[in-house]
């Protein structure tokens, strides 16, 4: 039977972050390095069954409902499909989505629709060119664009779109950028820039606040907040009117701002995370990992491997603490950790 994955502050996890890879065909600046990180080996990521084997446990131990795989770039999974129609085979059926760069989506959007993908966010920070180009370091903004157009004729319809606005380089297109996502139908959300960046180079005052975002959008639009519970959600969500319509005109859609940093959530986290070397992480911002792919490897069973990382997740720290003194940035960066 199935007891819950909680923490020693009583929190429980419901959702499962996988990453799939620490490779990434973009070079995001608040995330990779220029020049690429040592990358894993491939046999020392998960394979499929391992994957299937971990998500079983989180469904059928510790009644996990949501399975999220990231990266990385999951997308550069040749076996993506595979392993989104092995776990969306569990019983019962976890709800099972992708936080992507949109890379490669056109030609595989029907097929993993089709396997089980339910919803995906897409991490996009910017709808110019040359803005994508100098954030990603990479020309692809074409590419993301047809991704996402594709997922939704594969007929997925509530995607999300993730946005790190940084000063100077896509602080002024906010209000352009939620103008592109409410046409499109999407919710766009804002996210304050944590210190998870490869090069340490990440500062609180070139940061662009919560704060600062409502306030942006505030100028143009009328935002209140969403009634719907936020149930543990990183994302604060607004309803979004025209001034002119007042409050009781018509939504033209949400926004969400992520404001891990200044107004953290960690209160009421729901997350657990394997890395795609397939180790316990209990917090993005924690300092040790609990490798449960090692055992596995040498023949753990079941129950074994639950009780590792019931431990791992028994250990979770109560927030990031980002705000206090003695505050250490993870040595891995956001691609190695898994988004
Ligand atoms: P939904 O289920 O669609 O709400 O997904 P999500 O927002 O939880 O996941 P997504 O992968 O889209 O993550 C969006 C952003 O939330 C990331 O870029 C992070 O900035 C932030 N985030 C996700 N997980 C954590 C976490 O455990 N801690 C903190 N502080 N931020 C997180
Ligand atoms: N701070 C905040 N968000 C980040 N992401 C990557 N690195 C950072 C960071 N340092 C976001 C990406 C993506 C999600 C998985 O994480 O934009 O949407
Ligand atoms: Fe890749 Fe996402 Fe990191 Fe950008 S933020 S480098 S897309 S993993």
């Amino acid at each position: 039977a199935a007891s819950g994955l909680i923490d020693r502050f009583g929190r429980e996890a419901t959702d499962l972050r996988i990453s799939l890879t620490d490779r990434c065909n973009l070079r995001c600046t608040y995330c990779m390095p220029a020049e690429g990180l040592p990358f894993l080996a491939p046999p020392a990521l998960m394979s499929l069954e391992e994957i299937t084997r971990f998500a079983r446990i989180a469904v059928t131990d510790f009644g996990v409902r949501q399975v999220r795989f990231t990266g990385g770039e999951p997308l550069l999974r040749k076996d993506l499909v595979e392993i989104i129609r092995s776990v969306a085979a569990l019983d019962p059926r976890p709800e099972i989505s992708l936080t992507t760069n949109a890379i490669g989506l056109t030609s595989r959007a029907t097929a993993l629709a089709e396997a089980g993908l339910d919803r995906i966010n897409v991490s996009l920070d910017s709808i110019h060119p040359e803005t994508f180009a100098k954030i990603t370091r990479r020309p692809f903004l074409d590419r993301v664009l047809s991704g996402i157009d594709a997922v939704r004729a594969a007929g997925l319809t509530s995607t999300k779109i993730n946005a790190v606005l940084m000063p100077g380089i896509n602080d002024h297109q906010a209000v352009e950028l939620l103008e592109w996502a409410l046409a499109g139908g999407h919710q766009l959300r804002f996210i304050e820039q944590m210190p998870l960046d490869a090069d340490h180079t990440w500062e609180r005052e070139s940061m662009i606040t919560a704060a600062q975002i409502r306030e942006r959008l505030t100028r143009r639009y009328l935002l209140s907040p969403d009634d719907a519970p936020r149930d543990g959600a990183p994302a604060e969500l607004f309803q979004v009117r025209e001034r002119a319509d007042g409050p009781d005109g018509p939504v033209l859609g949400l926004v969400g701002i992520i404001a891990s940093v200044s107004e953290p959530f960690c209160a009421d986290c729901r997350r657990t995370r394997l890395t795609a070397e397939g180790a316990v992480r209990s917090c993005l911002f924690s300092h040790t990992e609990t490798d449960l792919l090692g055992p596995l490897r040498a023949g753990a069973d079941d129950a074994e491997l639950a009780d590792l990382w019931r431990g791992a997740m028994w250990a979770k720290p109560s927030g990031h603490h980002m705000n206090e003194a003695g505050f250490a940035q993870p040595d891995r960066p956001m691609s190695a950790i898994g988004g």
